[in-house]
């Protein structure tokens, strides 16, 4: 059974648990944040999240434990950019790909979006098999944070999970 727990209903022990996994070298390399989040920061984010409507980020739970973190920011009634990450403590073979079907899940049949968009640094080629998976198709290349990175997207009537 799959459950998302929004980030503005975490009790204090899953906050650290949010943030000891953000901070961990295998996910912090892949965003555009890379450098460590303090305690403070973590919770000035978590306590900025509540009532916005154009950002949402969820701890994945999958039998009551938890496997992932996925985020819709950039919402409009249209669309999102997502982002995702794998509890980097567990076996995290498979993961992925539970985490991504629950994003596009909660994206498309929850909240009735047409188009979801990702960024994912070029080198990152684990993310970008994961996405091709799922259908999401390339649209553009450009540079972020002197970084290449890649552009894609899905759309709702292109969705097969
Ligand atoms: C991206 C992430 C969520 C993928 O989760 P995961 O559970 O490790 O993913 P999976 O094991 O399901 O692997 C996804 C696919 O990529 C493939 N893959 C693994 N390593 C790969 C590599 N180096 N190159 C290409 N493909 C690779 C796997 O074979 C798998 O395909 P399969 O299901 O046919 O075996 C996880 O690695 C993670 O949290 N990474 C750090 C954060 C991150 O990169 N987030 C995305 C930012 S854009």
């Amino acid at each position: 059974m799959i459950e998302l727990k929004n980030f503005v209903d975490l009790n204090a022990e899953e906050r650290k648990m949010v943030l000891t996994w953000r901070n961990h070298d295998s996910i912090r390399t892949h965003m555009y944040t890379d450098e460590p989040i303090g305690e403070k920061e973590h919770e000035t984010f978590i306590n900025s999240l509540s009532g916005r409507n154009n950002k949402q980020y969820f701890v994945v739970y999958k039998n009551h434990a938890p496997i992932g973190v996925i985020d819709l920011t950039e919402i409009t009634s249209e669309s999102a950019s997502l982002g995702l990450y794998a509890n980097p403590f567990s076996d995290r073979k498979g993961i992925g790909r539970i985490i991504l079907r629950a994003l596009i899940r909660y994206a498309f049949e929850t909240f009735h979006l047409s188009t979801l968009h990702l960024e994912c640094f070029e080198e990152n080629e684990k993310a970008q098999a994961l996405y091709k998976k799922f259908d999401f198709k390339e649209i553009k290349r450009m540079i972020r944070y002197e970084r290449p990175i890649i552009c894609m997207e899905l759309n709702r009537e292109h969705s097969a999970s």
